[in-house]
């Protein structure tokens, strides 16, 4: 029995050691990949020597693997020297010494697997509208005017909107490095955020950190301002030619009723023009407006002094020389002519 244990203890430890010799491989081998950045990531395994070592390598064209690293103590390894139109086996194995563990492999194609880190973006507030400048995120390893949109074809930006304190979200997608979210809420402030998007394998990037921003007061006018302004323009407008309109149907009455009362007297004008000094003092007069009353009053007394020419015609028919052109000589102390002036033709109804 002794000696079977003693046995089993032997085969146990023999068949250890080799066991123990084995190192361990790495543990969670994995390709970390951002915008063609490629880092292969692994854990150091459970091994009780400190001094582990790691090689990295990856399998050339020419199914040849090459070395990217060697005898590095780090848990990582840079991959971004690999083409990213490739399709690549990566491995990595433990090493200790001159013993080592078995290899890890992985798969990687970087136009797949890499992820598209997040744009840069910059945000304006202009009125009721945000205006956004997308910058797509720059290629490692290329010179600083490559990126992420001159790799890809189908390259968009896909914003993600929404008020500050909502959780409503609003999608707006753009293959252009600009973009204007419009017609927001005033004087809101909204949070955008914004991912590249590949439309044709339906893959998204990274969302970038969201920034804030707050519209302002619609300075441009909305249509229902418009109309409103062109709505008191217009009646504005209207009022003032109404006014205007009534100006001149005042001017107009009072012309033709200025005209009417000359008609009426067309002997008094005739008269009038008749003596160049009486007409200056007619044109003078004229727009007087108490003149004007003063022929109101005339056109009356004009029938009067029809009733005195019949009192003339009456007195011609008593036997008086009544002559027409002698009449008016004859007459003139006592009836005076129509010719005369108005204060002439007054005194005359006084003496009446
Ligand atoms: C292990 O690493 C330590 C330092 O961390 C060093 O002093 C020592 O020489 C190394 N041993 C071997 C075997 O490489
Ligand atoms: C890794 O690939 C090699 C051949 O390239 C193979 O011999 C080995 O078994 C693979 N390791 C694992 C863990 O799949
Ligand atoms: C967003 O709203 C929260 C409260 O809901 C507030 O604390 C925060 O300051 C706001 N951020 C901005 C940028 O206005
Ligand atoms: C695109 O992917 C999303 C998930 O990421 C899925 O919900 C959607 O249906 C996909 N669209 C198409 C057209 O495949």
């Amino acid at each position: 029995m002794a000696w079977a244990q003693s046995v089993a203890g032997w085969l146990g430890g023999f068949l250890l050691l080799p066991v123990l010799g084995l190192i361990p491989p790495p543990k969670n081998v994995k390709m970390n990949s951002v915008n063609f950045k490629n880092i292969l990531q692994w854990e150091s395994p459970a091994f009780p020597k400190e001094n582990l070592t790691f090689r990295a390598q990856y399998e050339s064209y020419q199914r040849h693997f090459q070395d990217v690293c060697k005898n590095t103590a780090s848990t990582e390894c840079d991959f971004s020297v690999l083409s990213k139109f490739g399709d690549y086996t990566v491995r990595v194995r433990a090493e200790y010494a001159d013993e080592h563990s078995e290899w890890v492999n992985i798969t990687f194609i970087p136009m797949d697997d890499t992820i598209i880190g997040p744009p840069e973006m910059q945000i304006e507030s202009l009125a009721d509208s945000l205006h956004m400048r997308f910058s797509a995120p720059q290629v490692e390893n290329e010179p600083e005017t490559w990126t992420m949109k001159n790799i890809y074809n189908s390259w968009a930006y896909r914003v993600q909107y929404w008020k500050n304190g909502t959780n409503e979200k609003f999608q707006v997608t753009s293959p252009y490095d600009s973009e204007v979210l419009r017609n927001l809420a005033p004087w809101t402030t909204y949070c955008i955020q914004v991912q590249g998007f590949l439309l044709d394998k339906n893959k998204t990037g990274e969302w970038s950190e969201p920034i804030c921003e707050q519209t302002t007061d619609d300075e441009t006018a909305p249509s229902w301002r418009v109309a409103i302004f062109l709505i008191i323009s217009v009646f504005v407008a209207f009022l003032f030619l109404l006014g205007c309109f009534g100006l001149l149907w005042f001017i107009y009455k009072k012309a033709k009723y200025t005209f009417h009362s000359g008609t009426s007297l067309p002997q008094h004008l005739k008269e009038f023009l008749g003596h160049p000094h009486h007409n200056t003092s007619l044109l003078f007069s004229f727009p007087l407006s108490e003149e004007t009353e003063v022929f109101d009053q005339l056109s009356v007394i004009t029938e009067v002094s029809k009733d005195s020419k019949q009192n003339l015609g009456d007195s011609c028919a008593l036997g008086t020389s009544c002559k027409p052109g002698s009449q008016e000589l004859g007459s003139k102390d006592e009836v005076p002519s129509l010719a005369h002036s108005d204060s002439l033709l007054l005194t005359f109804t006084s003496q009446m």
